[in-house]
Formats: structure tokens, sequence, C-alpha cells
């Protein structure tokens, strides 16, 4: 479980999170939705541990965060990965990292190459791959240290429409397959209402709305009209005044 009670980051001369609370239930999801500045990236880098509130706390499973926790992985807006190495190296990179013995590290990112349907793309680097191939990569690092919270920052805004559908879909079935609590930031409605049990629509720094989605994790959920009376009703929540 991540509680985060009342929260504040602030910049030099600006507030992006102002008295931030909210309970994320464990091996759940979470989407977090709001325009651009206000506060999503801020809150995701706090929850990573990557910055340090300016007050508030933030307890995951009842201990309280300082710093980066093991168990948890982010996957940045760009998809972070090392352009100077090959796939393969960017995957196995973490779990190098890990101490892991090479023979072990071989079995898993092949597994997860394959799984991710990337093993003709192991030799080859960052630049040389599409954006969904990228993404896909950075899926599979963050994966490869199987944690229990997986942190997105806007997973598939830089992603055409289908190849958008492809990811959405393939996050979705690393849920389902895996014991892990999700949390995804995103200022794109469909996916928030697709990957989200529970959607939090955020303006300046703050939650405006908390709405929980009936139609979370259904398979055919895009095909339903129910799935766009929802995204009708997190889009007034984002264009309402005040
Ligand atoms: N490193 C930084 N230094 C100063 N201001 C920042 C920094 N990062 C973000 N901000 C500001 O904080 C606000 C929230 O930013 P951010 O969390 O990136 O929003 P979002 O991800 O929702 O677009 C924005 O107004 C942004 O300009
Ligand atoms: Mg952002």
């Amino acid at each position: 479980m991540i509680e985060i009670k009342d929260l504040s980051v602030s910049y030099e001369n600006e507030v992006a999170l102002r008295n931030f609370s909210l309970t994320i239930a464990k091996n759940t999801t979470c989407a977090i939705i709001g325009q651009s500045g206000c506060g999503k990236t801020t809150l995701l880098y706090a929850l990573a541990g990557l910055i340090q509130p300016s007050s508030g706390t933030i307890r995951i499973d009842g201990q309280t965060l300082h710093g980066v926790r093991k168990k948890t992985s982010l996957i940045l807006q760009d998809y972070g990965l090392l352009p100077w190495k090959r796939v393969w190296d960017n995957m196995a990179f973490p779990l190098k990292a890990r101490g892991l013995k090479a023979e072990e590290i071989e079995l898993k990112v092949s597994a997860l190459l394959n799984s991710l349907s990337l093993s003709e793309y192991r030799n080859k680097f960052p630049a040389e791959l599409s954006g969904g191939q990228k993404q896909r990569v950075a899926i599979g690092r963050a994966i490869a240290l199987e944690p229990d919270l997986l942190l997105m920052d806007e997973a598939s805004s830089a992603l055409d429409a289908l190849t958008r559908e492809t990811i959405q879909n393939l996050i979705l079935n690393i849920y389902k397959a895996q014991n892990l609590t999700l949390v995804l930031v995103t200022h794109n409605i469909e996916e928030a209402v697709f990957l989200g049990q529970r959607i939090v629509v955020m303006k300046q720094g703050e939650i405006k709305h908390i709405l929980d989605n009936p139609y979370f994790g259904l398979d055919h959920g895009r095909d339903s009209l129910e799935f766009y009376k929802i995204c009708l009703e997190v889009r007034r929540w984002l264009n309402e005044e005040a």
C-alpha cells in the first residue's frame, strides 16, 4: 500500500505539489491525469524517492520513504535508455548492477526479449528502434528486476495511435501477470481510463477528483460505450474551471 500524506514539493519559485494526499492499495493500478505542468512528473519522482518533498510523507508498505527503494521501477517519459548500449545491454544493465550471475542474466534477458517480441532487435542501438520498440525495451528493463511498484511517466504519449494501444495492452497484460502496483501518469484520457482502476484528476498540484473505474481491465474495454462514458466524465473534470 502507498500512503501519500500532505505531500508538498516546491522548486525555487514554484509550488509543484500542494498538500497532496492519496492512498493506493497494493496490487491495484492508479492513473494520475492532468494538464501539462500540473505536477504529475514531480509526484512520480517523489514516489520513486528521487526528490525530497518540502513537507509531508510517503509510506510504502508501512515504511516511510527515504530515497530510492529496491522494489520500485520507474519508466521515464523519454524511455531513459542508454543510447550507447545495445538493446540487450540496456536490459541487462540493472541486473548486472544487482550482481546477478552472467548465465542468470542471459536467461532472464532472453526470456524478456522473447515475451516483448524484441528478440530480433537484441543487438540494435536505441536510435535504430521505433518509439514503440524503445518503449518495450524500457518496459523490459523496468520489469527485469521484478518490482512490486511500477511507476510510468506518459507511457505512450510519444507514440502513434495504434502503437499506443499496443503498448497500453502490453502494460495491462504485465500488470495482470505480475504482482505489482502500477502508478502511471498521463495527459491522455483514454490511457487513464484503460489502465487506471482508480483515476486521479489533478490540477495545479492538487487533486481535483478521484473516480473509481468499474470498466478497468476488461479485455475489450475500448469497444464498449461505458468506456467512453468514463472518458467523458474524466474530460469534464479536466476541463472544469476552478
Ligand atoms: N526541476 C525543476 N525546476 C523548477 N521548476 C520545475 C522543475 N520541474 C518541474 N518544474 C515546474 O513544476 C511544475 C510541475 O511540473 P511537472 O511535475 O513536470 O508537471 P507535469 O509532469 O504534470 O507536466 C511545472 O510548473 C514545472 O514548470
Ligand atoms: Mg510530466
